[in-house]
């Protein structure tokens, strides 16, 4: 009997789901989404005189200054091992508005430019930032694609989605199985009656014979 399919078939594609989930979300869970300063270049200084002071910062948290940053159109690169690295840490799902800025002495910080920083936009562990007249700056974050990216989700929700397909074909499956073994089982009492009747037949003939036999018998008794 196919119907009720075995536990073993209903709960494997459900086991695998739980492998998937748990094979993703672990190290996605606990990998660190540190973001560091790789090269920047600033096209301007915002100040008329004296070296400009540039800093980073996410709403909400800490500046940090960037103290080797003073000339415009000279391209910085860094190793990620600054004393003042690492920029920031970005959550899985949600982003950070982030900015980079110039400290002014008189009123409040210049702008280079504020965006918002989302893990999604590293692409293999790279992001740059360009902003016209302003300045370019590549940063770098390995976890943040590594782990929680665009491409380890949509293998995840692909997943899911071949899980739900194949509920459907489950359930279809099921109701052809289930149909052929009453066809089966319909068939073989057809058949069964079929024989049964047969040989009924059969017996009735026989008896039949017996009683031409006797009255054969009776018959040519009569004749002699
Ligand atoms: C990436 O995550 C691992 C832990 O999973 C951590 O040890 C490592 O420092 C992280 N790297 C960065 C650059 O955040
Ligand atoms: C910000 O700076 C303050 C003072 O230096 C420090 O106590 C605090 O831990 C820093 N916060 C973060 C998120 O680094
Ligand atoms: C920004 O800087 C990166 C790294 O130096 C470079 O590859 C890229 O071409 C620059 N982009 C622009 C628009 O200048």
């Amino acid at each position: 009997m196919r119907w009720p399919p075995p536990i073993s078939h209903r709960r494997r594609p459900f086991l695998l789901l739980v492998l998937l989930v748990a094979l993703y979300s672990i190290p996605g869970a606990f990998s660190l989404r540190h973001v560091t300063l790789n090269t920047v270049e600033i096209f301007t200084t915002h100040e008329w005189f004296g070296k400009p002071t540039v800093y980073f910062r996410c709403n909400g948290e800490n500046k940090t200054n960037l103290p080797d940053v003073k000339e415009a159109h000279m391209l910085y690169a860094f190793k990620g091992e600054e004393s003042w690295q690492p920029l920031a840490e970005l959550p899985e799902k949600k982003c950070k508005r982030c900015g980079l800025y110039e400290e002014d002495a008189f009123k409040p910080a210049d702008v280079f430019d504020e965006w918002e920083m989302c893990s999604s936009d590293f692409k293999d562990g790279k992001y740059t930032r360009f902003k016209e007249n302003q300045f370019n700056a590549t940063f770098l974050c390995p976890n943040c694609t590594a782990s929680a990216g665009d491409h380890g989700n949509g293998e995840h929700s692909s997943e899911v989605e071949t899980n739900k397909a194949s509920v459907p074909v489950i359930i279809v499956v099921s109701v052809l199985a289930s149909v052929l073994v009453i066809i089966a089982l319909f068939g073989g009492y057809k058949y069964w009656q079929k024989k049964k009747r047969e040989r009924d037949h059969a017996r009735f003939l026989k008896l039949f014979e017996e009683g031409d036999d006797l009255e054969d018998e009776l018959g040519l008794s009569n004749e002699f």
